[in-house]
């Protein structure tokens, strides 16, 4: 509700993924601590948003347009004062690399930018006004409440951002969780908020979601659910609301995307935009490409590329020059990796590149797993890490059906220089997926494309112009035209 107080709860330890020796071997370094935010003081933080919002009457979503901008404005010429440091956390609490920390930041700024742009077009076009059979109406766009915005670790600020600003600048009032990983980051740019907003507009928890999520969507309050994680936990959300038909849900979940290398793909490109889609930031983006179909005819040039090209990349600290794979945030991860490599060894697969498999605490070599099938583990679950699943296929319809049986549908990327195979590639995964690439890596951006998934990848749509439209409804003000002001 904009004000600080004197601490007086309890805090949790913030672990860097980056590991230093001490005396019982390698350990996580500690960066700092957070204070955990009650059960209690989460319903005092949605009163206030609620309090804000006021049934649409409060001095947010009552403001004009032009003032939401001004203030959005100010909020960017607040958040650049504190580039720095925030791109230095993003290194240290997620282990992103100098330039994929950067690359964060400063795509959030293009975005809050694109956004009030966006919004300035949204808002000609809805001061004009329309005559159809007799109505005389304008169209405006319409805040829809309090919006309870989370989102993971792979992009603390980026993700929870794209949801939380699109809200608040179609005059929603907001509560958001920061990620259990990358909280730190969110510290300096606690007081831009609360100078930029009126009060109660944007309030911040921490937490356990359990102590702290559970009882504020039990309220039934939450008008809009932004949610990005998995389908599990977004469903038992969801479930929470005592009114769920009241309940708008704005997700980005699950994906397993696959890449579809044929025997007509240039090699070549294939191998480097598969690295790209499979292994950057570690292989845990949910746009990586996680599970790679090779044809037959094509598998060994393919692997045996693709294996050199894994085995050459720089492994390291996310400050170390051209770095590329780098420590992994989740203190389970590591074990799990090394769980779904076992799986597939002992079903028939192997490690093909040399450093696959080794993994030393939280850094976790990339690894080439091949020939995998249906019968293993990391043919089905979303690995989200450096583990890079090949398949070998004989007939198209084998991916097909992968795709087809599947609980997700985000993204597939299909490589072929085949004019006439390509297109019958996009008709067969277009209405499976929500984007099909083209000889290159899947992935979000750019941001003024839609961003969504089939089945249990997505709910609503993300992106500059879309998330505007997934934060708002088109509200009619109408009269009957006469002669006199028809015009
Ligand atoms: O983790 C999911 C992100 O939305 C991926 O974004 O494709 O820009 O890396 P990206």
């Amino acid at each position: 509700n904009g004000e600080c107080i004197e601490w007086e709860g309890p805090y949790t330890t913030i672990y860097s993924p980056v590991c230093i020796p001490g005396p019982d071997g390698l350990n996580r370094k500690i960066l700092g601590s957070v204070p955990r935010t009650s059960g209690k003081q989460s319903l005092e933080a949605l009163d206030a948003a609620v309090a804000a919002y006021n049934n649409g009457l409060g001095e947010w979503p009552s403001m004009s347009v032009e003032g939401r901008i001004k203030c959005m404005e100010h909020f960017v010429y607040l958040m650049l004062q504190q580039r720095n440091i925030v791109i230095k956390l993003l290194m240290w609490e997620i282990a992103k690399t100098l330039a994929d920390a950067t690359k964060e930041f400063d795509r959030t700024i293009e975005y809050i930018n694109a956004t009030i742009d966006a919004l300035k077009d949204t808002d000609r076009e809805s001061s004009r006004f329309r005559q159809e059979e007799g109505i005389i109406a304008q169209i405006r766009r319409t805040p829809l409440g309090v919006v309870l915005s989370m989102g993971p670790f792979n992009y603390p600020l980026n993700e929870i951002f794209t949801t939380l600003i699109p809200a608040l600048i179609m005059g929603n009032t907001v509560l958001f969780k920061m990620p259990k990983h990358g909280v730190l980051l969110y510290y300096p740019l606690l007081n831009a908020f609360k100078d930029a907003f009126p009060k109660g507009v944007v309030n911040t928890l921490y937490g356990n979601g359990a102590e702290i999520i559970t009882p504020i969507m039990e309220t039934g309050k939450v008008n809009v659910l932004a949610f990005i994680g998995s389908s599990k936990v977004a469903n038992g959300l969801k479930k929470l609301h005592p009114k769920v038909n009241r309940l708008r849900a704005v997700l980005s979940l699950d994906a397993k995307n696959a890449a579809v290398i044929t025997k007509h793909a240039d090699i070549e490109i294939a191998v480097s935009e598969c690295i790209l889609g499979a292994l950057s930031f570690n292989g845990q983006r949910c746009t990586a490409l996680k599970l790679l179909f090779v044809h037959r005819e094509v598998a060994d040039e393919f692997v045996e590329k693709l294996s050199k090209a894994i085995e050459a990349l720089p492994v390291g600290l996310p400050w170390e020059k051209d770095v590329r794979i780098t420590p992994l945030p989740e203190p389970s991860k590591p074990g799990y990796l090394r769980e779904c490599i076992v799986d597939a060894i002992s079903k028939g697969a192997r490690i093909v590149n040399e450093k696959g498999g080794l993994a030393e605490e939280s850094l976790v070599m990339p690894t080439l797993v091949y020939p995998v099938n249906e019968q293993m583990r990391l043919y089905h679950e979303e690995q989200f890490g450096p583990v890079v699943p090949v398949v070998i296929f004989d007939t198209i319809d084998e991916p097909v059906n992968y795709q087809e049986n599947a609980s997700h549908g985000m993204q597939v990327s299909i490589f072929s220089n085949d004019a006439g195979e390509v297109a019958t590639l996009i008709d067969s995964f277009v209405n499976l997926v929500s984007r099909v690439n083209i000889n290159c890596q899947a992935q979000r951006g750019p941001d003024i494309f839609p961003f969504t998934g089939r089945k249990d990848s997505a709910e609503g749509t993300l992106s500059v112009y879309d998330a505007l439209r997934s934060f708002s409804i088109r509200s009619l003000v109408a009269a009957k035209s006469t002669e006199t002001n028809k015009n």
